[in-house]
């Protein structure tokens, strides 16, 4: 009996020390193995970006479908193969990109420390690095320790990836299946301040909401008119609309305002208001540098997700294929 209470006591002293929270990952866990694994994702990440303002949403976004299915293990990554239909050609795989600036990364690595670096960490770091970008300064901060899983399978993504028509109740339970609070769900939809959206995720609400030939009720109809103008139809699967209209590649926290102001893209962006203490969260977050600060610390929840750690699951040579 006291044997158990004091292993209760030191668990709860190392979750105040921040270890449970990562579960195993460190802080520059490449330190001795690779030291300038950090710098090198760092300025390739730049590097991209510069060429490509659009990359950090498709980064963080890959990322977040990443550690939604198997944990964060890169499982995004890989590719399907002749018995086996990935993740990354699952349905809501809609315009995940970025897999490209992955690869790039991942060879620089493998030319400096073949074997090393996990796929999973290049793409927390790329995903914090990008968005970074426009700060010159690290967002959040990324633990790193994670290894690559070696399953993906494309009905898991259909199952973990929450749909934008999701409604509160959904939400809640697919962030909760995470472990990841209400105040997580909130925070990181903040995340859509930055990036695009396409028509038919969410022209139902401007054409048909319920069937009646009708407009959802909890969009912005001043917005809505405008989402007309470039959603035409409800069959358009091509077109795309700036989240965040006009400033869809600076992170700011300009997703809250709008968001009040009934113009979230996606019902599960409207679906934030429907409760009170949501709705009392958002209304927080309008503040910049609270959203900052509290976005850092739900990051770091999502991107330890079900880590694979220590001797588990492998470090990929191509983050496409198993190795
Ligand atoms: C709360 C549940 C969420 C739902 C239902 C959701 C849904 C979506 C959908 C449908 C899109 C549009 C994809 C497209 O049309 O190409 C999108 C885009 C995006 N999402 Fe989410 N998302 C959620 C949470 C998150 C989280 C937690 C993050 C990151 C922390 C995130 C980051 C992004 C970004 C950056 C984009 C823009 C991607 C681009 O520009 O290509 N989302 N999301
Ligand atoms: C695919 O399936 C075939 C036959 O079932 C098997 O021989 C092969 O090893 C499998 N390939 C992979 C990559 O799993
Ligand atoms: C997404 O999945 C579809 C099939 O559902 C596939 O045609 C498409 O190439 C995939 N997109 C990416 C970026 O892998
Ligand atoms: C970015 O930050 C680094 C130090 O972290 C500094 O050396 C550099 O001058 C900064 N660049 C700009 C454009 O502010
Ligand atoms: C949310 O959606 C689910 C599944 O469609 C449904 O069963 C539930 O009643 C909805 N909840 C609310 C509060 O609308
Ligand atoms: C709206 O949806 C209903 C039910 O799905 C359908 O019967 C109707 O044709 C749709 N109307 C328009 C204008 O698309
Ligand atoms: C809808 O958007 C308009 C124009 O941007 C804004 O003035 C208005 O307050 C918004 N309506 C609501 C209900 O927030």
């Amino acid at each position: 009996m006291k044997m158990r209470i004091f292993l209760v006591t030191c668990v709860v002293l190392l979750c105040f020390l921040g270890v449970c929270q990562g579960g195993n990952l460190r802080k520059n866990f490449y330190r001795d193995s690779c030291p300038q694994a950090e710098d090198i994702i760092q300025s390739k990440t730049q590097k991209h970006v510069s060429a490509n303002p659009a990359l950090p949403a498709k980064l963080i976004r890959m990322h977040f479908h990443d550690c939604f299915v198997r944990g964060c293990d890169a499982s995004v990554l890989l590719k399907s193969t002749a018995n086996n239909t990935a993740e990354r050609d699952a349905i809501p795989n809609l315009t995940l990109a970025g897999f490209d600036v992955i690869d790039d990364i991942k060879s620089a690595l493998e030319d400096k420390c073949p074997k090393i670096v996990s796929c999973a960490d290049i793409l927390a770091l790329a995903a914090r690095d990008a968005v970074s970008v426009q700060f010159n300064k690290s967002m959040w901060e990324v633990l790193t320790g994670r290894r690559d899983g070696t399953v993906s399978l494309s009905g898991e993504a259909l199952a973990n990836i929450p749909a934008p028509f999701f409604n509160f109740t959904q939400l809640t339970q697919s962030f909760s299946s995470k472990g990841l609070t209400l105040h997580d769900l909130v925070v990181l939809s903040g995340a859509h301040t930055i990036g695009i959206g396409h028509c038919n995720l969410f022209s139902n609400r401007l054409y048909n909401f319920t069937g009646k030939g009708d407009q959802d009720p909890s969009l912005n109809s001043t917005y809505a008119e405008f989402l007309k103008t470039k959603c035409k139809s409800q069959s358009d699967t091509t077109t795309t609309v700036e989240m965040d209209p006009g400033s869809s590649t600076k992170f700011d926290s300009d997703y809250y305002p709008n968001l009040i102001q009934k113009k979230g893209l996606f019902q599960s962006d409207a679906a934030l208001l429907t409760t009170k203490e949501s709705a009392n969260i958002a209304a927080e977050l309008v503040a910049q540098n609270k959203f900052f600060t509290e976005f850092s610390q739900s990051m770091k929840k999502l991107g330890a997700i079900g880590v694979l750690t220590g001797s588990a699951g492998e470090i990929r040579i191509k983050c496409s294929v198993v190795n």
